[in-house]
């Protein structure tokens, strides 16, 4: 049966735009192209007032890699696709059916270069490897040059990250807690300095502070988010101590899995910033997102104290008030086509849902007064754990009259683990509790 829910109510725009300037969480953000910034297991290099984001260039349809993406930004929320920094290859590591993830970038102040590691491996995850590709220019193209050596064999794990500490010292952090420091052209491991740091997860991610090095990572659970996890030490050789968690248990993280951390330059101090992804399997292009949010470090502890929806990365600031014109909608359907149909005047909608762990995919599309569609984009309402909040924001648009739809898409996230353990949910709830009109 099509369920069809018209609301007929036609909201007034309201002036002030709270996400004009400001990073937010788990919905897909849209570059300048109008489609979804699309750079997960990401890093960021900042360079001559720029952040260049690099990340896996997802697929809807498939796990096989379809290249590494490029995008830059002065502000870290208005984003620029510069390309596909490195395209799906002819054969080898990074060749068709193959997996490539975890792309991370350095500019190796020795020679100049720069240094793109990633993971690459075989569809059943079976065949990891640390794969190396150099560029003269940051956005590249990259140059695929091969496995990453170290003494002269390739390294095969799996989940990886890189560090570069103050004095330029390149390094690669493997999961389970190996680091290898990088030779001075960043183009071989020399020396593995850490090894097995007992506790050691997946999607490793470092930073240095005040002579403390921290090492972030997760929990094995395939796609699924759990509660990440952190360790310090005096020294990046060691002695590692396993500190916890560092947002509040049983949020999973803020539902993200680490991937990055990056140094903002804030006035005298440096903000640390998480990096996390919100997957979503199988339609990971369209609907994965990322958790972005200062950490706060205090006498050797990390801690997220409080999730932030969405926040002025200029300011470090938390926006605590949405404001708009509030439509509540109270739609919550599971039937393949059920549709929410909400007219509105103004130049931006935002849509409040509920996500839960029997939640499934919606569409959601906005419609000019011509019948145009002026944009689209598949939503993921699966959380393992119960979340209210935004689960759509629009770009800004002209002001003018649209209609927001949002339709049952009738399937859900869902996934399984090297060994066939099944993930994710078994039912297609969309549900939409709100919607704010600007
Ligand atoms: C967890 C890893 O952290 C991800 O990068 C990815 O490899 C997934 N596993 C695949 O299940």
């Amino acid at each position: 049966m099509i369920l069809t829910l018209m609301v007929t109510v036609t909201a007034i725009a309201q002036t002030t735009d709270p996400f004009a300037n400001s990073i937010v969480n788990g919905v897909p953000w849209t570059d300048d192209q109008g489609k979804p910034v699309n750079a997960h297991g990401a890093c960021i290099v900042e360079e001559n007032g720029k952040y260049y984001l690099f990340g896996e260039w997802k697929s809807d349809t498939t796990n096989a890699f379809p290249g590494f993406a490029c995008y830059s930004s002065t502000d870290l929320v208005n984003w620029k696709f510069e390309r596909v920094a490195l395209p799906l290859q002819k054969d080898g590591l990074l060749g068709p059916n193959r997996v490539g993830e975890r792309p991370k970038v350095m500019r190796c102040p020795k020679t100049g270069e720069y240094i793109m590691l990633a993971h690459t491996d075989d569809m059943r995850y079976k065949d990891p490897q640390v794969g190396l590709a150099v560029a003269k220019e940051i956005t590249g193209p990259y140059t695929f040059i091969g496995p990453l050596l170290y003494e002269g064999k390739p390294i095969r794990r799996w989940d990886m990250g890189t560090f570069q500490d103050h004095d330029g010292t390149g390094y690669l952090l493997m999961h389970h807690g190996d680091i290898y420091r990088l030779s001075k052209n960043y183009r071989k491991a020399i020396k593995k300095v850490a090894n097995g740091i007992k506790g050691g997860g997946e999607s490793p991610a470092m930073l240095h502070k005040d002579g403390t090095y921290y090492l972030f990572g997760s929990n094995l659970t395939s796609w699924e988010r759990n509660d990440n996890f952190y360790h310090t030490a005096p020294s990046i050789e060691g002695p590692w101590t396993k500190q916890g968690i560092f947002c509040p248990e049983g949020t999973l993280t803020y539902n993200s899995q680490s991937t990055f951390i990056l140094p903002l330059h804030r006035g005298d101090s440096i903000v640390y910033m998480y990096m996390g992804d919100r997957w979503s399997y199988p339609h990971q292009a369209s609907s994965a997102t990322y958790v972005w949010m200062p950490m706060q470090i205090n006498d050797g502890k990390v801690s997220i104290p409080d999730y932030w929806p969405v926040w002025n990365p200029t300011t470090m600031e938390p926006v605590k008030d949405l404001g708009g014109t509030v439509i509540p909608t109270n739609f919550k359907v599971s039937t393949k086509g059920a549709k929410l149909t909400l007219p509105f005047e103004g130049t931006r909608i935002a849509v409040i849902g509920h996500s839960f762990n029997n939640g499934g995919y919606g569409r959601i599309s906005i419609i000019d007064s011509k019948g145009d569609t002026v944009h689209t984009n598949l939503i993921d309402f699966y959380s393992k754990v119960d979340d209210h909040g935004l689960r759509y924001v629009s770009p800004l648009l002209p002001y003018g009259h649209y209609t927001l739809e949002v339709e049952c898409a009738g399937e859900h996230p869902h996934w399984s683990n090297k060994r066939g353990d099944y993930f994710g949910s078994h039912e297609d709830w969309v549900t939409v509790e709100e919607v704010r009109i600007y």
